[in-house]
């Protein structure tokens, strides 16, 4: 295992994916995290990440007590990032200053003597790396020798070859640091002499391992279906290991696309085997909504009556057993996880976790349920991946996030008037299925037609007409934080325009959102 400790770098994420995509297994911990959670773990590595503090910072923070002399007694590896490098110089006795001069972006740093962590290179080699730091090493600790520097003369990396500590002050994990994989791969393959076999099939089998120890024989499991990746690959994996004794529920609440209730139920029950209840709740949903304008509001009646549907179910089937279930199976993530506890002082929040769980709009409070969590530690990517190897289809897997209140957050305004709902699934299923045709799918994060609550005056036919506006929103983005709108072609929007006009009833105009998040959000409510 490496671990990496972290630091409240933006990249600490980064370090984890990149070790893993060379097949090694890593996990992240906050860097605050208690000698014994570290030691529990045996990593034959710990990294060190980078972070917004200096160490010159009262309350910055730091490696537990003992944890230095930990490694060195057990031949542990530690490699320090940027702010874990001068975490490193400043514990062990040496001296972290203010630097002169601030090292921000793309530097060329220069190979020194005696490297061990730059592996073939030779003395006096340069490469451009990707730095971000204000303070900078003055003297270094016993036993350390300086083996790079950056072009300004600052130490850029360093290492305690007896010792088995190694530093680097730039960010080997990002792309803008062209060699610095090479050199993560170095560092962990010949020098610290791990050995790449971390592989997708074993993470199922362990995980399926852990789930029938977990779940009882005698007991019952449950699982809200959203139609997303989440929730299907991760109730794919628990039915591999329980089989009949795991239920999911699946909620058509009125606000899903075009054909999506069969679609999905078809990939469920088809493709994946998977026990299902489908459960019909459009009147109960769109009943409660009617009337309502405000998209806060909106949600909280969607969170709720889900709540409401998912106890029922939840009771008819105790009813049917003659016993209630015990576990409630949830796709949350690793980097929910890593997010919910942030070190202390990063100004990181729990934006994260309140997301991923507004998807089902929490639990059902009486219902005392034990969670079962099977991808806690993987990344998005890795759940593909996951995905793929438990047969789910690749273009479920593909499939543009879908927010958890569905096109309630499309229709602006009363979801219940003008036919919205209707002539948006038409508008929104022209448009996906243009990109579609196009091959633009996998380029796009996500595209979605928006309802507008205004009429504008048009000529259709030689009459007059007084029809709905829509819009038409197409985004990349990494991870739905920022985001950029896409770049079609001319000819691409004429022709969905067109088709729109020629084919949706009630809609004489279509204009295309072209702003970025920020300002804008990726939806309109
Ligand atoms: P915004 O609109 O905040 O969206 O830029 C970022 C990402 O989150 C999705 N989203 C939601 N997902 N419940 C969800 O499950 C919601 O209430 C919700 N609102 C936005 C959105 O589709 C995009 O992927």
């Amino acid at each position: 295992l490496v671990l990496i400790l972290d630091y409240g770098s933006q990249y600490t994420h980064l370090i984890t994916r990149r070790i893993r995509s060379l097949s090694v297994f890593s996990l992240c911990i906050s860097g605050t995290s208690p000698l014994k959670a570290i030691t529990e773990l045996n990593p034959c590595v710990v990294i060190l990440s980078g972070g917004p503090h200096s160490v010159h910072t009262p309350d910055s923070p730091s490696f537990p007590e003992g944890f230095a002399e930990w490694a060195e007694s057990n031949g542990v590896f530690v490699l320090g990032v940027c702010y874990g490098l001068q975490l490193i110089v400043q514990r062990l006795g040496g001296e972290v200053r203010v630097g002169e001069k601030q090292e921000y972006g793309r530097m060329e740093i220069e190979v020194g003597k005696n490297h061990g962590i730059f592996g073939n290179k030779s003395v006096g080699d340069r490469q451009v790396v990707w730095m971000s730091h204000g303070d900078e090493v003055a003297r270094l600790p016993e036993g350390f020798e300086i083996v790079g520097r950056s072009q300004q003369g600052a130490v850029a990396a360093v290492q305690s070859l007896d010792r088995r500590f190694y530093g680097l002050q730039y960010h080997p994990e990002v792309t803008h640091s062209p060699e610095g994989m090479e050199t993560l791969q170095h560092f962990l393959f010949d020098i610290c002499g791990i050995s790449a076999g971390w592989k997708m099939e074993d993470v199922m089998e362990e995980e399926i391992k852990v789930i029938k120890g977990t779940v009882g024989p005698e007991d019952h499991v449950i699982c809200a279906l959203s139609g997303g990746v989440d929730s299907t690959v991760a109730a794919t994996l628990v039915y591999k290991a329980i089989g009949d004794r795991l239920h999911c529920v699946f909620v058509d609440n009125g606000l899903l696309r075009f054909k999506e209730r069969e679609r999905v139920m078809e990939t469920f029950e088809k493709d994946l085997h998977l026990p299902v209840t489908c459960v019909d709740a459009t009147e109960q949903f769109l009943s409660k909504l009617k009337g309502v304008e405000d998209p806060e509001i909106k949600r909280k009646i969607i969170g709720k009556e889900f709540i409401c549907i998912f106890d029922t179910f939840a009771h008819e089937l105790e009813q049917k057993l003659g016993r209630k279930p015990t576990y409630l199976v949830q796709g949350t993530l690793y980097p929910d996880v890593i997010e919910s506890c942030p070190p202390p002082g990063t100004g990181r929040t729990h934006s994260h976790t309140i997301k991923s769980h507004h998807n089902v709009g929490g639990l059902p409070k009486d219902m005392k349920l034990k969670l079962i969590e099977p991808l806690k530690l993987l990344f998005k990517d890795e759940v593909r991946q996951l995905g793929r190897i438990l047969n789910v289809p690749q273009g479920f897997l593909k499939r543009h996030p879908f927010p958890g209140p569905g096109l309630a957050v499309r229709v602006l305004g009363d979801v219940t008037k003008n036919n919205a709902l209707d002539i948006l699934r038409q508008v929104d299923e022209i448009f996906i299925q243009s990109i579609r045709d196009a091959g633009l799918y996998d380029e796009i994060w996500q595209a979605f037609a928006v309802f507008l609550p205004v009429r504008s005056v048009g000529v259709q036919g030689d009459q007059r007409t007084h029809s709905h506006v829509v819009a038409l929103r197409a985004v990349t983005s990494q991870d739905g934080m920022t985001a950029d709108w896409y770049y079609f072609e001319h000819k691409f929007l004429d022709d969905v325009a067109r088709k729109i006009c020629n084919s949706v009833r009630g809609v004489n105009r279509v204009v295309q959102d072209i702003t970025s998040k920020p300002p804008s959000t990726i939806e309109w409510e």
